[in-house]
């Protein structure tokens, strides 16, 4: 996990070329929700492909801090026994969660309704970050939270008793709609929220998985408190957010092709697909037979071949489908031919960094024209990359997009305060250099 002064470094060498096939690692948004859900069901859930990711594993502390027992034979295989939606017991100390946002905003809505109070604190970044998107729609449902100036660290009075809300959320936000959710299992009433637009769907179809009935029609999703989870198998796949970064090194540097294996083509999450073929992207999906992998979600293999690329406008319908993906897009985007301009991502200044900013700041260094803007970035791409310096702000993403950009520069680049890649991506350095990035960690 990233502290201040942290001196982990990716030392990345100009040029090389990707090929083969690789896989990355399990799913991040699926396995924190396969811990919570197993957790509050009842009996025993197994999951497999998990990520053994630092943001995962708070999760899974945090739950066996409320008393649930967890099992992990194998590194990515994790078994739950589940204590049911009113089993938890209090956490003796603040639950810790690191880096994690999902982590914590989720278990607001899972902690809201126990009989016992929590307190959640993470990392310097995550102590940084919004709450109350989260904390005003619990409100609204009898919950009692504090934030502090709207971040954590976040102080839960349990409310045994919430009722049900009707509400539209103002972001389009997937860690928001499922923590009132998982509010709404312990809920009276019907719980019903509306989305300004579809942000990742993950919660509604593992709690399907888990036998909870959850109505969805058009831009609403329903449930009915005071239903039971009952234990299940989870498979989690391989994460695109992760396979992201070799989808963008094989446009720059695969001119024999490079496979991606088993990775999750949730159409929530894959926006980036979209946008790198509107770019002109030579990318072929190959959907797994057995369509849908335990826990509701389908899988394919991908593949990706050296591209010609062109600059886009992003149809700000795609944002939130893309949303994890932009700071490697804006690799893709300076090397694409001509102008990209996204607009309408403002969210992207709430993530692990402020991404329009650290993005701007890399690209900046390495010698494209851009130009932040209050919710975008406008990037003239095609010319070759410089080297040198990058700041990564500790955050994951914007390290790996980085390392990929190296694929495309002419000199060195140095990556600092990559520790937090660790958060999602446990492994990245050996896959990379596996797939033929000239990459290294000091
Ligand atoms: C996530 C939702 C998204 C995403 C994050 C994971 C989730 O955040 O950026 O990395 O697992 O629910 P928002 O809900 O803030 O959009």
């Amino acid at each position: 996990m990233s502290a201040p002064g942290d001196t982990a470094r990716f030392t990345v060498e100009p040029g090389g070329e990707v090929a083969g096939e690789l896989t990355v690692p399990g799913d991040k948004s699926i396995s924190h929700r396969a811990l919570m859900l197993g957790g509050l069901a009842e009996g025993d859930s197994e999951i497999t492909g998990f990520l053994a990711g630092e943001d995962c594993l708070a999760t899974l502390r945090a739950l066996q801090a409320l008393g649930v027992r967890i099992e992990r034979p194998q590194p990515q295989r994790v078994q739950v026994s589940g204590q049911g939606v009113e089993g938890l017991t209090a956490a003796a100390r603040p639950l810790d969660m690191g880096n994690a946002g999902t982590a914590m905003r989720l278990f607001m809505g899972l902690l809201a309704p126990q009989p016992f109070d929590s307190m959640l604190i993470g990392d310097e970044s995550l102590m940084r970050r919004p709450m109350e998107r989260v904390a005003t729609p619990l409100r609204l449902m009898g919950a009692s939270i504090r934030t502090h100036e709207g971040r954590p660290p976040v102080e839960i009075h349990g409310r045994p008793r919430l009722r049900a809300i009707d509400y539209a959320l103002p972001v389009a936000s997937a860690q928001v709609k499922s923590a009132v959710l998982l509010a709404a299992l312990s809920a009276s009433g019907r719980t019903r929220l509306i989305e300004p637009a579809p942000a990742r769907d993950h919660t509604e179809r593992m709690l399907s998985a888990f036998g909870v009935e959850v109505l969805r029609e058009g831009a609403s999703v329903a449930l009915q408190g005071g239903q039971r989870l009952r234990g299940t198998s989870v498979a989690v796949p391989a994460d695109f957010s992760s396979a992201a970064f070799f989808l963008v090194a094989g446009c720059l540097a695969a001119p024999r092709g490079l496979l991606l294996r088993n990775i999750g083509i949730n159409p929530t999450r894959t926006g980036l697909l979209e946008l790198l073929r509107l770019m002109g992207a030579d990318i072929h999906v190959h959907p797994h037979r057995q369509d849908v992998s335990a826990g509701g979600e389908p899988v394919a293999d991908i593949e990706v071949r050296k591209s010609r690329l062109k600059g886009i406008r992003v149809p700000e319908s795609l944002v939130p489908l893309s949303i994890d993906e932009f700071p490697v897009f804006f690799i893709a985007a300076a090397m694409a031919e001509g102008e990209t301009l996204v607009r309408g991502a403002l969210e992207l200044r709430v993530k692990e960094s402020d991404r329009l900013a650290a993005m701007a700041q890399g690209l900046s260094v390495l010698g494209v024209e851009n130009q932040l803007l209050e919710d975008g970035l406008w990037i003239r791409g095609g010319a070759a990359l410089g080297g040198g310096t990058i700041e990564s702000q500790g955050d994951h993403r914007i390290a790996m997009a980085f390392a990929v950009a190296g694929l495309a520069a002419k000199s060195p680049i140095e990556i600092r305060d990559v520790a937090n890649v660790a958060t999602s991506f446990p492994g990245f350095l050996e896959i990379a250099r596996s797939a033929g990035l000239l990459i290294e960690s000091p």
